[in-house]
């Protein structure tokens, strides 16, 4: 397993290019199971997880051709309805499959992902739709088998704001009969993204981006030629690296309308922020102010940067109260950021930190995404040589990292296999 070598006390200086959005691809290749055609997907980030959804939306019988950032798919020779377990226990979103499949051929199989690192993540919310717009949900072998002649438009709520459940029923209900409204939506942009492209295909659907949607069904749809939009997770990690190392970076090609709720915070500890041209630079200089954050859906600060902004009040003057809301078991990260000196206890959902005057570099161990990226962060500002285990889970969601930071002026390697 591939390992990052990373030597602490650089700050970060130049330019930094934003790949696409992750969250926003992953959804928009299983919309193009819902229209026969060649679809092309531009700026599409060089990732694991898309290889992950490649390889699913191939097992289903789409051909794929090209490489990130640009992939060709065709939709014409679809000939199973089915995401194995094998692709569901590796990538969560496979799940996104079933609107879609379920849409387009009345039937599909698909594995229920299971829990997850972070939590338990059911997909209750999915299914309460998918049955409201009249199809035969149940559960075989671990499986949803989830079965219709034809869907038809339904007034649904969501017990929660779910970023997946909005987006699978809005898949399913573009091709339902007649009018679906879909209430207490996720806000994420992500969503609103989705929303583009169905339209685009010829969808007929209104209000993505705020908690109401409205979808008139359609027959058919065609398919879609779409450039992704900036992955603002990518790019708030990003901001939070600049910051915590006293830097000066732009980033380029990336939304700051995205991203209000990270900048606002980054701001209240110290940073400067400011839109520039197609991007946004990030300024700053220790020392930096403790301040409190809740992870919110959307616009609300995202559960998807907390573990990347408790670094930064690992280092804050003061004490800051980090609370989780979205996820319930999202805070791996804080014994291996103890580990490098950080002060920080766990109250329930709650995580008070207590800044330090340093970090120290150690050998810790990534156990997901996000606190991947927490620890990488660390490591640029800890004192002597962080070495990161099982970075895996970062090869997921982060294009090209070790080269993007290096590029910034980082001292960072990747060692390759047990090495
Ligand atoms: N939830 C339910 N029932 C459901 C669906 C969700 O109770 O049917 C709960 C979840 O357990 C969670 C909350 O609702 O507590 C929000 O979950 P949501 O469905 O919004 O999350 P998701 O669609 O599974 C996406 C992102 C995550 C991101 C969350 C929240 C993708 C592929 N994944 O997950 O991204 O954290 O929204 O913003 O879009 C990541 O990129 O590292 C990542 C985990």
């Amino acid at each position: 397993m591939d390992s990052f070598v990373i030597r602490g006390g650089r700050s970060l200086h130049g330019t930094v290019e934003i790949s696409g959005a992750k969250n926003a691809a992953l959804p928009i290749f299983c919309v193009s199971l819902l229209a026969e055609g060649v679809h092309f997907f531009r700026n599409v980030p060089r990732l694991n997880d898309i290889d992950t959804i490649v390889e699913l939306v191939r097992y289903l019988g789409a051909e794929v051709e090209g490489e990130a950032p640009v992939l060709r798919v065709a939709t014409d020779r679809l000939h199973r309805f089915d995401a194995p377990y094998e692709h569901v226990k590796k990538m969560r979103a496979s799940v996104l499959a079933l609107g879609p499949l379920l849409a387009r051929f009345g039937e599909a199989r698909v594995s229920l992902p299971g829990g997850c690192a972070i939590g338990a993540r059911p997909i209750d919310q999915h299914l309460k739709g998918f049955e409201a717009l009249g199809a035969q949900v149940t559960i075989e072998h671990g499986y949803v088998v989830a079965k219709a002649q034809r869907l038809r438009g339904a007034e649904i709520v969501f017990d929660l704001p779910t970023v997946g459940g909005t987006e699978n029923i809005m898949m399913a209900a573009a091709l339902a009969d007649g009018r679906t409204t879909l209430l207490n939506c996720a806000r994420e942009p992500e969503v609103e993204e989705l929303a583009r492209v169905l339209n685009k295909m010829g969808a007929n659907v209104v209000g993505a981006g705020t908690d109401t949607i409205h979808i008139e069904g359609v027959r058919e749809m065609r398919p879609v030629d779409h450039a992704i939009i900036p992955d603002r997770i990518e790019a708030g990690t990003y901001m939070v690296a600049a910051a915590i190392t006293g830097g000066d970076v732009l980033l380029h090609n990336c939304r700051l309308d995205h991203m209000e709720s990270v900048a606002a915070k980054l701001v209240q500890a110290g940073a400067s922020v400011t839109a520039e041209g197609q991007g946004v630079r990030v300024r700053a200089k220790a020392p930096f102010r403790a301040c409190d954050a809740t992870t919110m859906p959307y616009p609300g600060f995202p559960t998807d940067m907390q573990a990347q902004f408790m670094v930064l009040m690992c280092l804050a003057k003061g004490e800051s109260v980090i609370t989780e809301t979205v996820f319930e078991n999202r805070f791996m990260h804080v014994p291996e950021l103890a580990r490098m000196g950080a002060d920080i206890e766990i109250r329930g959902r709650a995580a008070v930190v207590r800044g330090v005057p340093k970090l120290s570099a150690a050998t810790v161990m990534c156990s997901d995404l996000r606190a991947s990226a927490a620890l990488a962060i660390a490591g640029l500002v800890a004192e002597g040589e962080t070495r990161l285990l099982r970075v895996y889970h970062i090869d997921r969601g982060y294009e090209d990292i070790v080269a993007k930071l290096a590029g910034l002026g980082a001292d960072v390697e990747r060692v390759r296999g047990d090495a």
